[in-house]
């Protein structure tokens, strides 16, 4: 069965700052073995993407290492919303922490939101990380400005139902679930292995996610990797990586019925690119085989986080080939690529 190349919106690849836990080779790498071949890494870095000439760093590490298509987002700061709009044509989109996550990236103030409203370019990808009450006034902002705001990883009933509501009021909002909100409750990990912002939820905040399918634009792994050792840690930081576990599961849920194989690629590609504004990958399909079973774990994986919250779970649908731009990427379990084959789609 051939699916189209998939776009994960929403990738964390660490580098420049945390080669340790990703970096632009293993990151692109987890990529095609997990089906997709363009991803849009995020901008927490250390230091941040904030600006022209952290831009260009990251670009310029990703350039020789990338096995697969790319770009890059910037994040919005305290004052650089001119700054950062000037570069919006060479960026994947601008990305607004409102509530707090893994690294400094933070916009407190609504005005400081603003000024990122004002300023960032109507047509190019505005993405915030908000939460709860907190997307309640994103989306307020987004009605007050008139521009499209597109809400990252979803994951509560008051929030995709918030959500509904916005879309039947005719407001330009689109939203992303990732494969942890949908498939793991906060019962299933424990301490450190289970810490990811938002928090896992409960039952009845995933069967609403499931309930309300329609509402959901796009599925995005949120791929935060983290050591073993950093989770086990003292103060383990929030993320679980996500790449190669997605589409798995995903085809699993069609197998069970949960969903279709037109609803998965809606969310794993079409939505995708036409939110983000995506061109078309020439010669790019991935060939999964839908009856295969295989087992969860991370021993197989290309990500340098070496761990999976997944682990173990039986899955039905497995990659079988990768092909980017008429060759072979991903073929047999191995990435197939070489370092620096990935493009910069802008
Ligand atoms: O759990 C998370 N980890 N959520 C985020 O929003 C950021 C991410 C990270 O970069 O580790
Ligand atoms: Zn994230």
């Amino acid at each position: 069965m051939r699916l189209p190349g998939l776009i994960d919106p929403h990738v964390h690849l660490r580098e420049p700052g945390a080669t340790h836990k990703e970096d632009w080779d293993t990151g692109t790498a987890a990529a095609l073995a997990g089906g997709f071949t363009l991803v849009l890494a995020m901008p927490n870095t250390q230091p941040p993407v904030a600006d022209r000439a952290t831009l260009d760093r990251a670009t310029a590490l990703a350039a020789p290492k990338a096995h697969c298509d790319y770009a890059q987002f910037l994040g919005a700061g305290p004052d650089n919303a001119a700054e950062a709009a000037a570069c919006a044509a060479d960026a994947a989109g601008l990305k607004l922490y409102l509530d707090q996550t893994y690294g400094p990236l933070r916009l407190d103030e609504m005005s400081l939101w603003k000024a990122h409203f004002a300023a960032w370019p109507q047509d190019r990808p505005l993405v915030a990380h908000a939460e709860g009450r907190t997307l309640a006034a994103a989306i307020l902002m987004s009605a007050l400005t008139d521009r499209p705001l597109h809400l990252a990883h979803v994951a509560t009933r008051e929030e995709i139902l918030l959500i509904r509501a916005a879309k039947e009021r005719g407001l330009k909002i689109t939203c992303e679930v990732t494969p942890h909100h949908l498939f793991l409750t906060e019962a299933d990990l424990s301490g450190g292995w289970g810490e990811v912002r938002p928090r896992l939820a409960t039952q009845r905040d995933v069967d609403a996610l499931w309930a309300n399918l329609d509402v959901i634009d796009c599925f995005a792994t949120d791929h935060a990797p983290h050591t073993a050792a950093e989770k086990a840690g003292e103060n383990p930081p929030p993320g679980f990586p996500g790449l190669e576990t997605a589409l798995p599961l995903f085809l699993t849920a069609v197998h069970e019925g949960r969903l279709t194989l037109e609803d998965l690629v809606a969310r794993m590609y079409t939505n995708v690119r036409r939110i983000f504004k995506l061109p078309e990958q020439p010669e790019t399909w991935v060939e999964v085989d839908l009856d295969a079973t295989a087992e969860i774990t991370a021993q197989t994986m290309q990500t340098r986080a070496a761990w999976t919250p997944f682990e173990g779970r039986k899955v039905r649908g497995v990659v079988r080939q990768v092909i980017l731009r008429g060759e072979a990427a991903f073929e047999d379990g191995r990435v197939t690529a070489p370092q620096g084959y990935g493009r910069r789609i802008r």
